[in-house]
């Protein structure tokens, strides 16, 4: 193959390669490219690394809350534009937030959600991203001491 023939070889594969990133992904699929190394395959997270999002619906609950779950890093400054971040926060409180007394690794039909559950929207992540939260352990630590006051989840170990 000669040198040229090769350059436009390589200029299609790439061509291809970003059209196919373009293209609107399934949020399982941005959830297992952006967030999956920390947050595992099922929401679990990594104890001391990255909190576990099968209760992250807890923090609809109480008032700053659902800014806080956009205004972290992982979301605030994903490679992700708006609209896919919107997405995969909307699928993660969708499909990891399942019900307490339910074994998560069994029963995945039965989840938290509420029927009101508002899904965010593009505009709000790009809002998100331009406010910055002060301190986000402090205003994590704050928001889950308010779930425990209000009995929606229980005391951390
Ligand atoms: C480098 C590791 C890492 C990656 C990658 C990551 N996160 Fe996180 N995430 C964290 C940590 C650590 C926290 C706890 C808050 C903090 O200190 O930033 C967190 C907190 C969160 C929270 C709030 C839940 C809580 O209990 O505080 C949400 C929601 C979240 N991440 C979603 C995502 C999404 C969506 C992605 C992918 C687009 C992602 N994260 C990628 C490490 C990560």
């Amino acid at each position: 193959m000669t040198r040229r023939r090769r350059a436009t070889l390589l200029a299609a594969m790439l061509a291809i390669a970003s059209a196919s990133f373009a293209h609107a992904e399934p949020p399982e699929q941005l959830y297992m490219l952006n967030c999956w190394g920390c947050h595992r395959p099922h929401g679990e997270g990594i104890p001391g690394t990255a909190p576990a999002l099968t209760d992250a619906i807890d923090f609809l609950r109480v008032k700053g809350g659902r800014e806080y779950l956009i205004s972290v890093p992982g979301v605030s400054q994903s490679a992700l534009d708006n609209a896919d971040t919107a997405e995969v926060m909307n699928w993660i409180l969708k499909s990891f937030s399942q019900d307490r007394s339910q074994d998560r690794s069994k029963d995945r039909s039965k989840h938290r959600t509420s029927a009101d559950f508002r899904p965010y929207t593009a505009d709000e992540i790009a809002n998100a991203r331009t406010t910055h939260l002060m301190d986000i352990k402090k205003a994590r630590a704050k928001l889950v001491a308010e779930m425990v006051e209000q009995k929606i989840r229980p005391p951390e170990k």
